[in-house]
């Protein structure tokens, strides 16, 4: 076992999914990479039951794990969470935002005005509470590290699924503009746009002959799995990026940067 993260208190949001007999979100393996390499992980979702299965089993390995609701578009669970996690471990070093929901098949016109906004809380009104509720317990500790999971989709655009894509870009320039503001407290805050990745999150859609068919489009040849995100989640989460700030951390397989297959 690695002691990377030895001393350090992770809040890894959006992190139900580490169960490892199912399949595993890429945050809910980043929080069961975190325990294993010597780290504190409180897992917070509103997958209440996968969360409680996923902390369950890591207790099992002896893991240090608590698992607590949060919605990250209620400010008040934010603060129980954080609440939660200081009272248990006395610091923060590690956030790790992971909500999301999907927007497939809409178009502009299409879209109603729940649906979008629904997206930009989860995703946007989720990223500024959540910093804005773990930045002074990560200065009380020295610093801290904020990894926000933007997508690949902040780079580029379907012909649908808007709410999606803008607020993933959102998430980007958000994370400069903490990067800028809490610099001097040594809080980092880094985005991981990942691409295609076979997930909880993405299993419905994904069957094998649209898997086949996202493949031709990526130059590593494959859909993504959990540990291809969980790396450089965990590498922006580390002191191996101890002098990275408002970057973007494109983990997409090449997809974004080719014009595709011209047959
Ligand atoms: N899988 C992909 O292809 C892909 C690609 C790019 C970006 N993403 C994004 O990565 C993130 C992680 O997804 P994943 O693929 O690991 O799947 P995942 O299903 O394991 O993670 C998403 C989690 O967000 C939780 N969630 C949803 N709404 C919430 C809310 N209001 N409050 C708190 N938690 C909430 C879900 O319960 C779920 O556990 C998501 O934001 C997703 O949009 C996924």
């Amino acid at each position: 076992m690695s002691d990377r993260f030895t001393g350090k208190v992770a809040l890894v949001v959006g992190g139900a999914n580490a169960d490892e007999s199912r399949l595993l979100g890429f945050a809910g393996l980043s929080a069961l990479a975190i325990a294993r390499s010597g780290g504190k992980v409180v897992i917070a979702d509103i997958d209440d039951e996968a969360g409680q299965r996923s902390v369950a089993r890591m207790k099992t390995e002896g893991l240090a794990a608590t698992y607590v609701h949060l919605d990250v578009t209620v400010e008040a669970d934010w603060q129980s969470a954080v609440a939660t996690t200081m009272t248990a471990h006395a610091q923060l070093d590690i956030m790790i935002m992971a909500a999301g929901i999907p927007d497939r098949g809409e178009t502009i016109e299409s879209t109603s005005v729940d649906s979008w906004r629904r997206v930009m809380d989860v995703t946007n009104l989720g990223m500024f509470l959540g910093t804005r509720s773990v930045v002074d317990p990560m200065r009380k500790s020295g610093g801290g590290s904020i990894v926000l999971i933007s997508s690949m989709m902040a780079r580029v655009v379907r012909d649908q699924a808007n709410a999606y894509a803008t607020s993933r870009a959102g998430m980007t320039h958000f994370a400069r503009s903490a990067a800028v503001q809490y610099g001097p407290d040594n809080i980092r805050v880094n985005c991981v746009l990942p691409g295609w990745t076979l997930t909880p999150f993405t299993s419905g859609a994904f069957n094998e002959e649209w898997m086949e068919r996202l493949a031709k489009r990526v130059p590593l040849g494959r859909v993504a799995d959990a540990s291809d995100i969980a790396g450089p989640i965990l590498f922006l989460a580390s002191d191996d990026a101890k002098y990275v700030t408002g970057s973007e951390l494109l983990a997409d397989g090449g997809v974004t940067g080719w014009i595709g297959p011209l047959d």
